[in-house]
């Protein structure tokens, strides 16, 4: 058993749970017609995301490891808390951006450290997230297109 992907697997999941609370919250803070498709996009992402912690988290059960508690947690998504100005759209845009290229690169990683632990079930594991965090990322990364167009 490798530390470095129990390691990887736990912030990963911390990381996922931080997402789910600021998505959560920016689907709920946001104001305006214009938020409303983004309030929409995040509510389905955090049901992804949460789906992510509980696998992360059944991986870590099989490595005879487990997923930390609140009291282990540390915040770092500075650029997605919710803006003083509750229409402000492109902020929450850039700030799911951060998360999710932060995200990618934290698989990215497991999936090398996977491998290089010869643990192939986590490998895919990383390799199927990675996938869903790409998509939420391209996603975004077209929003913030329109909003920079208007
Ligand atoms: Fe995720
Ligand atoms: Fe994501």
């Amino acid at each position: 058993m490798s530390e470095e992907v129990i390691g990887l697997l736990r912030t990963a999941y911390s990381d996922e749970i931080e997402t789910v609370m600021n998505y959560q919250t920016n689907a709920i803070v946001l104001d305006g017609v214009r938020a409303e498709e983004i309030k929409e996009s995040l509510q389905t992402d955090i049901q992804e995301e949460l789906t992510h912690a509980e696998q992360l988290g059944n991986r870590l059960k099989q490595l005879d490891a487990r997923p930390p508690g609140s009291a282990e947690f540390t915040a770092n998504q500075d650029s997605l808390q919710p803006p003083e100005d509750s229409t402000d759209v492109l902020s929450v845009i850039d700030g799911v951006i951060d998360a999710e290229e932060d995200a990618i690169a934290t698989y990215r990683d497991l999936i090398d450290a996977a491998e290089e632990a010869n643990d192939p079930v986590t490998e895919d594991l990383a390799v199927t997230i990675l996938s869903d965090e790409e998509a939420h990322r391209t996603e975004f990364k077209g929003y913030r297109k329109e909003y920079k167009r208007e």
